[in-house]
């Protein structure tokens, strides 16, 4: 598909991920130095939905590369999902004269921008969530800053749970997916990793686990918790139960959004940067309907239905490894 474009939007929709930002800073001005017109959407598809939309220039995105969350707001707009949704966003697209936008978000932001090139205006996706979860990028931007906080809180923690012997449950995001549990596990070097990826087996993977390492000379236990793990009662029932059955004095945290905020890592910046520039070269050529992603370290694009239809595959070995190492 190629068409003249000379007008195009960015928005960022979905969870807010840090380095969105620096994303949509990249967009503005590789749109203006292409000699494109470039327009911010507020709210993701709830702005596309009602035209709220706003012409940027290049101090529109001042001040903002090192800031997380995202300048242009994010929101979930179920009314999107739907045939008058899409009917909505591409009269708004036709009422300001815009040919072609860019779609920073997560999975379900992609199927929102299939949906829109599919209606006739040409799209470009850019993966920005910290669960890592969109199958067909191997990074997606928000990770790297989200796994460093993590690491950090877990730090801080740590030093507590060694000097009072105790366990510590930390949870931290991912309602369907357990990478960032997996990666900042090795990382934190927790003693037990959950996800929803692996069924739990309470008593072989935690009372078990710490049974055997207390025999070997562990003292205290962090256990990484995803929060899509099913177990009932919460993680504050699991405390409860580890404390009965091994009589260690088990301590909830909760990270929550502490994980999606921040100023973004460098990491985060320059794939950012990096993405946001490669999208509008891509509308700049009249081509839409891609995916900006890394395949590796490099970055790749693809049709944005194939992209939507591959798998992406739960790092076995990272885990099995867990195991050997964090003992
Ligand atoms: P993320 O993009 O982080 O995965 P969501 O799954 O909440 O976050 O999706 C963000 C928004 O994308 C939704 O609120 C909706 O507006 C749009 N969206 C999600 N799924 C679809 C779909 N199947 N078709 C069209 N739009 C969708
Ligand atoms: O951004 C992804 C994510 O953090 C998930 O891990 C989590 O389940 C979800 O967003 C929660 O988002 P919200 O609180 O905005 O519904």
């Amino acid at each position: 598909m190629e068409k003249e474009i000379k007008r195009i939007a960015v928005l960022t929709s979905g969870g807010d991920a840090s380095g969105m930002n620096a994303a949509v800073r990249a967009v503005c001005r590789s749109a203006i130095a292409k000699g494109l017109d470039i327009f911010g959407v507020n709210r993701g598809y709830e702005g596309l939905i009602t035209g709220d939309l706003f012409k940027m220039d290049l101090r529109s995105v001042s001040e903002i590369l090192h800031r997380g969350g995202t300048m242009l707001y994010s929101a979930r707009c179920p009314e999107f999902k739907t045939k008058e949704g899409i009917e909505r966003g591409v009269r708004t697209c036709k009422q300001f004269g815009i040919d072609g936008i860019v779609v920073i978000g997560g999975d379900g932001s992609f199927r929102g921008a299939r949906d829109l090139s599919l209606a006739g205006i040409p799209c470009i996706g850019i993966p920005a969530t910290i669960d890592n979860d969109i199958s067909c990028s191997d990074y997606t931007i928000g990770v790297d800053t989200a796994l460093n906080t993590i690491i950090d809180s877990v730090d801080k923690i740590r030093d507590t749970s060694h000097s009072h012997d105790r366990c510590s449950l930390v949870e931290v995001m991912g309602r369907h997916c357990g990478y960032l549990a997996l990666n900042a596990g090795i990382a934190t070097g927790a003693m037990a990793i959950l996800v929803p990826e692996k069924e739990l087996d309470f008593q072989h993977d935690i009372v078990e686990r710490m049974q055997f390492t207390r025999g070997i000379g562990k003292k205290h236990f962090i256990i990484l918790v995803a929060e899509g793990v099913d177990y009932p009662g919460g993680i504050a029932q699991m405390a409860k139960d580890i404390e009965e059955a091994t009589g260690v004095v088990t301590k909830t945290t909760v990270l929550g959004y502490v994980q999606r905020g921040g100023s973004p890592t460098a990491k985060d910046r320059i794939v950012a940067t990096k993405m946001g520039v490669t999208a509008v070269h891509l509308l700049a050529q009249g081509i839409g309907n891609r995916v900006v992603v890394m395949n590796g370290e490099k970055i790749v694009d693809y049709d944005i239905k194939e992209a939507l239809k591959m798998k992406k595959a739960f790092d076995d070995e990272l885990y099995t490894l867990s195991h050997e190492i964090s003992i």
